[in-house]
């Protein structure tokens, strides 16, 4: 595999760093040369994971949150991990517009964005220990769509 990469960020759970870890991970998937939607859909995602983290994982304490990031070939893996409160039912949580925060006017929405974006999403979770949200995309698939369909009407 000639295309690997690996990196790993530490940060405090502040507001201000989840525009500081939405830049890091842009800098580096854009060594993969992703289109700008490509790279808006990760930052999206990989901000509503750490936006997360700092609300609901941490809430009113500190701790440390950690960005993991993996490059093989065309595929990006991303994890954020807290060590905050846990989620006790995360089917519940995944669940489109649910939230726990409604007095924060949380949309309930982070999730299903994470899940939109991105082409895998896996949590795992346990109470008083933290949550760990990994996700996959893999970079550059309309323009192997589009070779392929070129190459079908080619062959027509
Ligand atoms: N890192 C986390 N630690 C603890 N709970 C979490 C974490 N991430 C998500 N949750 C729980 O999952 C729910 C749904 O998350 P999400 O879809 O992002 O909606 P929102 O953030 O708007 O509440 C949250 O309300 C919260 O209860
Ligand atoms: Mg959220």
């Amino acid at each position: 595999m000639n295309n690997t990469n690996k990196m790993i960020l530490e940060f405090e759970s502040k507001s201000q760093n989840e525009s500081f870890a939405r830049t890091v991970i842009a800098a580096f998937a854009a060594t993969m040369d992703p289109t700008i939607e490509e790279l808006a859909d990760i930052k999206t995602a990989i901000s509503e994971a750490v936006t997360n983290s700092i609300i609901h994982g941490y809430g009113d304490c500190k701790g440390m949150i950690t960005m993991r990031s993996f490059i093989r070939g065309n595929e990006i893996t991303v994890e954020v991990e807290d060590n905050g409160v846990g989620i006790k039912d995360i089917n519940k949580a995944m669940e489109p517009l649910y939230t726990s925060r409604p007095e924060l006017e949380r949309s309930g929405m982070g999730f299903s964005f994470m899940e939109a974006f991105m082409d895998d999403l896996e949590v795992k979770s346990v109470l008083g220990e933290g949550t760990i949200v990994r996700m996959k995309k893999r970079i550059g698939k309309q323009i192997i769509k589009g070779y392929s369909q070129q190459t079908e009407q080619n062959m027509i």
